[in-house]
């Protein structure tokens, strides 16, 4: 059911976004860890106009999370064209990491692009007209500080969310765990996930009691793993909205939960609360410091939820009234 992906993204303002399904990749590196990298650093400094052979791969970057319409093409054959359509959706990309808008694919714009992030689509049309809407409430009544202009936090189309407040979840059987992470870490990762968003909100997340359904099912995958959207080499790992349940990790990145992480290591807790967030209904925020954040930093780690993640999951699953 199309309400059930998130992957889907409505648009009603901008013409390069529409309602897209995620592109379905079959091509798999033998480096996978470069590949994106790979056809970004030849793209520096390229703006409107020029041509490049990474342009289609951008084109496809671009679509997949979010700012290209997926059925545009060029039928021309000239696909290596930086063309205005394309820089319209730069500008769109920059504007949602806050970048300077100059629809240039300048050091910055490369940079942001290159680093492993969720698989899940961003909503850059939804967080925009929010974030505008909300200046202008600030230019309209003058009253700056009752307004909170850096809450950011969206939620998916139609605003999905679990009908009930105990979430179970369960690790799925038979997977293959990454290099360095066994069942006992990602468990751990789970059980702290589940106390920082039960502390934070009204929900109660536990692993489910054997021989009861559970409500979340995960586990690590690679690549092209069955649900129709593999993951790609820089993809940390993607879940599907509510009510779906399914939290998927990509086995191969380089996780870890140690305190402290190494340099070159992605922290599995952070990723987990992340995914956790997809699962309960949250969409990607621009607040850099929010667990929701679409992009990852190695060597860091984030196990706390922050004021913009806090704000979102309690307006979908309000306090009860005392
Ligand atoms: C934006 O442009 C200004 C002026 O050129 C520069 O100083 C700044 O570092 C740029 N910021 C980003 C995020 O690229
Ligand atoms: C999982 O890995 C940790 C850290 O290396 C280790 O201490 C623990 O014994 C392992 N657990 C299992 C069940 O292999
Ligand atoms: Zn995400
Ligand atoms: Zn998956």
């Amino acid at each position: 059911m199309a309400t059930s992906l998130f992957y889907v993204l409505i648009c009603l303002l901008v013409l390069v976004v529409t309602k897209l399904p995620f592109v379905v990749e079959t091509r798999r590196l033998a480096h996978p860890k470069t590949q994106y990298s790979n056809f970004l650093t030849d793209l520096e400094g390229l703006s409107k106009g020029q041509t490049a052979k990474g342009i289609p791969e951008l084109r496809h970057y671009l679509k997949r999370y979010g700012y290209l319409n997926n059925e545009y093409s060029r039928d021309d054959n000239n696909e290596e064209l930086y063309d205005e359509v394309l820089e319209s959706a730069v500008k769109l990309y920059q504007t949602f990491f806050k970048l300077n808008v100059t629809g240039k694919l300048d050091s910055e714009t490369i940079k942001v692009m290159s680093k492993p992030r969720c698989g899940v689509a961003d909503n850059p049309v939804q967080v925009l007209s929010k974030r505008k809407l909300k200046e202008e409430a600030v230019d309209g009544t003058q009253q700056h500080n009752f307004i909170n202009i850096v809450e950011d936090y969206a939620f998916f189309e139609g605003k999905p969310k679990w009908p009930y407040t105990q979430i179970r979840y369960r690790v799925d059987s038979g997977i293959q765990y990454p290099e360095g992470i066994n069942e006992t870490q990602f468990k751990t990762a789970l059980e702290i996930t589940g106390i920082v968003y039960t502390e934070n909100c009204v929900l109660q997340i536990e692993e489910a009691l054997e021989g009861h359904p559970p409500d979340v099912r995960t586990g690590f995958y690679r690549g092209d793993h069955g649900d129709g959207y593999p993951f790609a080499a820089s993809t940390l790992g993607h879940a599907f909205s509510p009510t779906d349940g399914r939290m998927h990790f990509n086995a191969d990145q380089d996780f870890s939960i140690n305190d402290p992480i190494g340099p070159n290591q992605y922290d599995l807790v952070w990723t987990v609360m992340h995914e956790f967030g997809h699962v309960l209904g949250l969409a990607h925020t621009q607040v850099g410091n929010a667990i929701m954040y679409p992009t990852a930093d190695p060597g860091v780690m984030k196990r706390y939820l922050s004021e913009d993640d806090i704000q979102g999951i309690t307006t979908l699953y309000p306090w009860p009234p005392f």
